[in-house]
């Protein structure tokens, strides 16, 4: 398996931001910049209520659907909740899982992430777990073992068979919203380690299939260079990705750097 094989992926993360209507807007412009894009997977993750309008506006196009959580079991009560198969029927085919903010905010642990990987996987969604280490924590040299434990806690039970389908995003938390981006190098880094954790659970050869996206301030301005990295497959993209220029020049550094 070479490098080669992994095609990037662009995300855009749209948080609790546009409601159906402005998230339809935004959408439409997307497909109108980069919908016919081949080279490059895109996606993008509205809020909940937008999820329908905006899987109207990227239909028959190449810019596919993601949502930004789910809830593991597939109906019952609870109150709130929106399970796998309810983001399927609006034809997600991704959905962001263990978000820093969702650990931060609303006490996502590495065993719910778990629960949710493997309902989502099971439901054919493709997973984009988070994980990354907090300034904190990088200042105490703890960033290797951060890692460790929030990739191995979310993937418990996760078999080669996923590895198409499972995408891993590294967010430095300090990155996030905040205009700092590790440099491309720092990046390389984590993901290079990443991709060894994988090959020690999963195999080498799945490992190398696995796409690992960097997410936190990823912008045109410093797109270029962390998609040339080896282990840097795509970018979980927030603020930028609230802008359809800005979202679809993400793209275009993608499609140049040409994986
Ligand atoms: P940011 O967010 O690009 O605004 O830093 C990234 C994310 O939280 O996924």
């Amino acid at each position: 398996m070479t490098q080669s094989a992994r095609k990037y992926l662009i995300a855009g993360n749209w948080k609790m931001n546009l409601n159906a209507a402005e998230g339809a807007a935004l959408a439409k412009d997307v497909v109108s910049l980069v919908g016919s894009q081949t080279d490059v997977a895109v996606c993008v993750c509205p809020t909940f209520t937008a999820l329908e309008s905006v899987s109207q506006e990227v239909n028959n196009s190449n810019v596919q659907l993601g949502a930004q959580n789910m809830h593991f079991e597939s109906a019952g009560a609870y109150t709130g909740e929106i399970s796998a198969e309810m983001l399927r029927h609006l034809f997600c085919n991704f959905v962001i899982l263990g978000h820093s903010e969702r650990r931060e905010y609303f006490g996502e642990t590495d065993a719910i992430v778990n629960k949710k990987t493997l309902a989502a996987l099971a439901a054919n969604l493709r997973p984009i777990v988070c994980i990354g280490e907090t300034l904190e924590e990088r200042e105490a040299g703890k960033v290797n073992e951060v890692i460790k434990t929030q990739l191995e806690g979310a993937l418990v039970g996760v078999t080669a068979e996923s590895a198409d389908t499972l995408v891993i995003a590294y967010e430095p938390v300090w990155a996030i919203g905040t205009g700092k981006t590790a440099t491309p190098e720092m990046a390389e880094e984590v993901h290079a380690e990443i991709r060894c954790l994988l090959a020690g659970l999963i195999g080498e050869d799945a490992a190398q299939k696995v796409r690992i996206l960097y997410g936190g301030s990823m912008k045109p301005e410093n797109a270029d260079d962390l998609l040339a990295q080896k282990n840097i497959d795509g970018g979980l993209i927030g603020g930028a990705a609230l802008k359809a220029n800005s979202f679809a020049a993400l793209v275009e550094s993608a499609a140049k750097a040409g994986k």
